[in-house]
């Protein structure tokens, strides 16, 4: 079959885009730490206050060390409306809401959630730089959806 030399350079040139753009998105991917949202577990947004970890948001130290930050994102606040935490240790956030969808997005670090009713949304970052960290909702929840947000104070490591 004969293609054109012009149409062969353009199909070669979309070929090469294509792949730059895939190795881009990988790059960006592993350099980062992004990753697709994955964790698919279910809770009844209708009695996250009655119990359960959800009734009393914060930070949880298990046994072994590892910190767990539970946080409930609702009409327009997170609770705890402030988190301390170490410097240089993993974190895992858990993040559900009560009433609507709400988003949860620690600014500068690869956390980015949609916090859903209905689902627990889960990511786990280290902040190496100790500061003021702030958290804001990043999905349009009402009329206070700009006055949503919050702050993780980081203090370096004794
Ligand atoms: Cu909560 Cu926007």
């Amino acid at each position: 079959m004969e293609i054109d030399r012009y149409e062969r350079y353009w199909i070669w040139a979309a070929t090469g885009m294509l792949a730059l753009f895939l190795g881009a998105i990988v790059l960006t991917a592993v350099s980062g730490g992004a990753h697709p949202p994955s964790h698919v577990e279910t809770i009844n947004p209708e009695t996250l206050t009655v119990g359960g970890e959800f009734a009393s948001p914060g930070v949880v130290t298990a046994p072994d060390g590892s910190l767990t930050v539970v946080v409930r994102a609702e009409f327009y606040v997170f609770r705890p409306d402030v988190v301390r935490l170490p410097a240089g240790r993993p974190v895992r956030f858990r993040v559900t809401s009560p009433d609507v969808l709400h988003g949860f997005q620690i600014v500068g670090t690869n956390v980015n959630l949609t916090v859903a009713p209905g689902y627990v949304s889960e990511a786990t970052t280290t902040f190496t730089e100790p500061g003021e960290y702030l958290v804001v909702c990043n999905e349009y929840c009402g009329l206070g959806h700009h006055n949503m947000y919050s702050t993780i104070v980081v203090e370096a490591a004794p």
